[in-house]
């Protein structure tokens, strides 16, 4: 298996193996690092390190990890939120309007780049893999915040090397605020609360265990045997009775969570990916993949002091990776030989404590939140024959439209014009009848770089009936989860910058498969 394993990767990114790792063909050659341009007059400047360090996740001895630091060069103080006691990034915190340059130096024994997740920026500045450095190089990003407000993240993107490094703790959030929704007021400070939600194993010296299962495991994606919130287990959330924003991640390789309020309460939703929705919607229950996120306003007041609630993950279907996480990622010298839960088995993800009385004024949620200023579906260019894109498994390798990652590959396809609006359909194929169809029920999160998208349409997949509520289609999007057999279209606009664009899985195992292709825009 070990052997076959190698092969098979081998061909599919046409690497080697060195040392351990699989440094794809092209990284061998040499490379210029990249320059400061003195015309470019940033607004914020910073300078940020991706380095090996160790952070005591259970206590003593402690984890080994990978992670981001950051040090403020130029701009508001506020710019860089350091967070204590986890090996998650900085929160960086940008203005629209801004103009940012980061200064990334690479620390880490392995290749990498970094990407900001959600933002629209010009292709040298959306961590292509086409731009990995090696230890002891850099990397210069220069580009101007045009996003809306909203909650964005960075993490690594070098092909094939994705999946290990944000489990290893490279990840980070990135958050946009703008004149409109600074002019509503909504909870900020200590009640604007990062909930980053990942799922981890550790061996019996606490260290991080990934993809000990083989073949198998990496097709179904990584499974963890806990939950990590802002990268602490059994995370415990202490909140006053007052009205909290939460913004909530999914940032774990695989794992999809069904969020829900153990007493029953609605949750309700202010912003999607690309920042606030119209209005408030309340949902019982909520479908997060990975790298999706959603904004939740949380009212605190009428619990009494000592109240407890547990955030969850309910149990859905669709995702048979049941068993098979379980079954393939025991091994010896665990912890504690836990069970792997499966995607879709009942999670809790943290509890959060009612610790204190706040008689503030009371805030209250606006009924508008913002002007998400939405395309018309029937300006697109081909409203009625969307541009197709199949997420499939073929031959033990996740493929999309039947081909896999190309470094600076562009099929006829996959070129689009600047400055026109489409739809594209995105269809998981998976789930069929073929020879793994029954076995291999696997979701993927598909998620476009460069730009934010509407959700026009989403057909009903495998395990419908458990899912179909807890959806957010009405805000804008750079990820949209879909569930086996499902087909979603979505409307993009192709604005401002030409280039190579990446669109993938991010189930980042897929995509480390190669799940993952670019897209050209052309002016
Ligand atoms: Cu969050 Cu191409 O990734
Ligand atoms: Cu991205
Ligand atoms: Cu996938």
């Amino acid at each position: 298996m070990q052997r076959r394993e190698f092969i098979t990767i081998a061909a599919a990114g046409s690497a080697v193996l060195i040392g351990g790792l699989f440094i794809p063909k092209f990284l061998r050659g040499k490379k210029p690092e990249s320059r400061i341009n003195p015309e470019f007059h940033p607004d914020v400047e910073i300078e940020l390190t991706a380095h090996p360090s160790e952070v005591p996740i259970l206590g003593n001895p402690p984890t080994r990890v990978w992670k981001y630091s950051a040090k403020l060069i130029r701009g508001p103080k506020n710019t860089i939120q350091e967070l204590e006691g986890t090996y998650l990034g900085p929160v960086f915190r940008f203005k629209k309007g801004q103009k940012v340059r980061i200064i990334f130096y690479n620390n880490i024994p392995d290749k990498t780049i970094v990407h900001w997740h959600g933002l629209h920026v010009p292709q040298e500045a959306d961590g292509h893999p086409r731009f990995v450095i090696r230890k002891g190089q850099k990397y210069v990003y220069e580009f101007e915040v045009k996003n809306r407000a909203g909650t964005y993240w960075f993490h690594p993107h070098p092909h094939g090397r994705t999946g290990p490094q944000v489990y290893m703790g490279m990840a980070g959030l990135l958050l946009v605020t703008d004149e409109e929704e600074s002019s509503l007021k909504l909870p900020e400070g200590d009640n604007d609360i990062p909930i980053v939600i990942q799922d981890k194993t550790f061996d019996n010296r606490n260290q991080l265990v990934y993809l000990t299962g083989g073949m198998m495991e990496r097709m179904t994606g990584f499974l963890g045997e806990q939950v990590l919130v802002n990268g602490q287990p059994d995370f415990t959330l202490q909140v006053s009775t007052s009205v909290y924003r939460l913004r909530v991640l999914n940032g774990s390789n695989s794992r999809i969570y069904k969020l829900a309020w153990s007493n029953g309460r609605p949750l309700t939703v202010i912003g999607t990916d690309g920042g606030l929705l119209e209005r408030p919607v309340t949902k019982r229950y909520i479908m997060l993949g990975p790298a999706e996120r959603v904004d939740l306003w949380v009212d605190f007041s009428d619990y009494s002091v000592g109240d407890e609630l547990i955030l969850k993950s309910l149990p859905f279907s669709g995702a048979s990776t049941g068993g098979m996480g379980g079954m393939m990622g025991r091994r010896m010298g665990r912890r504690k030989r836990r069970r792997v839960p499966g995607n879709g088995e009942e999670l809790n993800i943290m509890k959060v404590k009612i610790a204190g009385k706040t008689e503030a004024k009371r805030t209250i949620l606006p009924r508008r939140l913002s002007n998400p200023g939405f395309h018309r579906p029937e300006d697109a260019i081909n409203r009625n024959s969307p541009r197709t894109f199949r997420f499939a498994m073929e031959r033990m390798r996740p493929t999309i439209n039947g081909r896999t990652f190309q470094m600076t590959g562009v099929a006829g396809d996959e070129i689009v014009k600047l400055n026109t609006l489409e739809v594209w359909e995105l269809i998981n194929s998976s789930g069929g009848m073929g020879m793994m169809g029954g076995m291999m029920q696997m979701p993927h999160p598909v998620h476009i770089h460069g730009l934010q998208f509407q959700v026009l349409e989403r057909t009903p997949s495998s395990g419908w009936e458990t899912i179909k509520d807890g959806f957010i289609d009405n805000g804008w999007k750079d990820t949209v989860l879909l569930m086996p057999g499902m087909r979603v279209k979505v409307l993009l606009k192709f604005e401002d910058y030409t280039g190579l664009f990446l669109y993938h899985c991010h189930n980042l195992e897929h995509e480390d498969l190669g799940m993952m292709r670019n897209y050209l825009v052309k002016a």
